[in-house]
């Protein structure tokens, strides 16, 4: 069996569940943002925006999508005029993901280059790691795809424009009990990873409220390989599902090892599996896989057609939903500067609080009182079990 292209995984089925996921009481957060500083940052033509992102390493695809959505931003911003008569100057630093190396690289651009604000992370654990700084130096922060709810509870500069992982545990979850109409469901999660451990335990959470079992729980760390000693207990518990809410390297390695056990019951993930990476690792074994994410290309809306068009003549490649997120919080951040027509840190911070209603690729997005977004999500699926279309 060939593996699926990325396309067809996408686009396959997105559509199904946008759904009633976007009403459920929780709904969401997750938001914006971005911003602006203070400090020395650009001199008089320009304006320095610092980017931290994993461009190599474990995750290395989460970086370089976010990086492509930024320039493809900057890069129009800057043909069309500029911001505030000014160009726009996107400094790029390297995570490689790795936390310790996210709060030295947002230190470096704030102090060394006094960048007037800064986007980053997409891994939450590194986000965690760098938004103190961004706060304690009053430069406005905006995470394109940091789903963890800790992020923006660091503080009034940090902003994110995705949903958060209450709201994603709960959409997972709904899916399964609902959806799928499956009731056993084991987890095997990365426990060195704020993020994966979260989305267990919310996902965990609503699953258990809704009279659903999770029979056995199992971890691994990011970096492992070998995942045959997990799968093995889990086969065991005989699940009807498997959740494994961790980033795209391990997941898709978990999945084969599964196959290779001859473990047939469907896995889920959550957004961590986005990376065109997954199907290369995975390949045919993906069948019969969901997970949550931000966006879909075959959403209709002009602007996701538009930008689905313009990144994939710059790229040649299908933007995936960082990318689309990137392109989403520079956008913000850009329309925040002119509205305050200002780079000064507080007016920043307080024009971005203010969006509202922003038509993004990934969704309209009003930033919450709590600097989140709310927002809808999708369920992708590949393979045979297609059956809630
Ligand atoms: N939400 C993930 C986290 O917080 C990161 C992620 C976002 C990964 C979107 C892929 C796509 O760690």
């Amino acid at each position: 069996m060939q593996p699926l292209p990325l396309d067809s995984y996408l686009n396959r089925f997105s559509t199904a569940i946008r759904a009633c996921l976007g009403l459920h009481p929780l709904v969401a957060l997750c938001g914006i943002l971005l911003l602006a500083g203070c400090g020395g940052g650009g001199g008089d033509n320009t304006i320095q925006i610092g980017e931290y992102s994993s461009l190599t390493g474990t995750a290395a695809t989460f970086g370089t999508s976010t990086h492509k959505g930024a320039t493809l931003v900057m890069q129009e911003t800057n043909a069309s005029g500029g911001v505030l008569g000014k160009q726009i100057k996107l400094l790029t630093e390297d995570t490689q993901s790795k936390p310790e190396e996210a709060a030295t690289v947002v230190t470096k651009l704030i102090t060394r280059d006094g960048v007037k604000a800064v986007v980053g992370e997409v891994a939450s654990g590194r986000t965690l790691a760098a938004a103190p700084i961004c706060q304690s130096n009053g430069v406005p922060m905006i995470t394109p795809s940091s789903t963890n709810p800790k992020v923006t509870q660091v503080g009034d500069y940090i902003f994110r424009v995705c949903f958060t992982d209450d709201f994603q545990g709960d959409v997972i979850a709904r899916f399964v009990h609902n959806s799928l109409n499956l009731k056993r469901a084991a987890i095997l999660k990365d426990v060195k990873n704020e993020y994966s451990v979260g989305l267990a335990h919310y996902f965990a959470q609503s699953f258990k409220q809704m009279g659903g079992e999770v029979v056995v729980e199992q971890a691994y760390s990011e970096g492992d390989n070998d995942f045959k000693a997990q799968l093995t207990a889990i086969k065991a518990a005989d699940p009807e599902i498997i959740i494994v809410p961790g980033y795209y390297n391990e997941a898709a390695l978990i999945v084969k090892q599964g196959r290779e056990l001859n473990i047939k019951v469907p896995f889920m993930g959550g957004d961590g599996w986005d990376s065109a990476k997954l199907l290369e690792i995975g390949g045919a074994s993906m069948e019969g896989t969901y997970y949550a994410n931000h966006y879909s290309t075959s959403d209709p809306r002009p602007v996701v057609q538009n930008f689905v068009k313009k990144f994939h003549e710059k790229y040649n490649e299908t933007p995936d939903a960082i990318a689309a997120l990137s392109y989403d919080a520079v956008s913000i951040l850009m329309d925040a500067i002119r509205r305050a027509g200002s780079t000064d840190g507080p007016k920043l911070r307080d024009a971005i609080a203010a969006t509202k209603d922003f038509d993004g690729v990934s969704g309209t997005i009003t930033i919450d009182n709590n600097r989140n977004a709310s927002k809808s999500a999708v369920v992708l699926a590949s393979g045979p079990d297609d059956r809630q279309e």
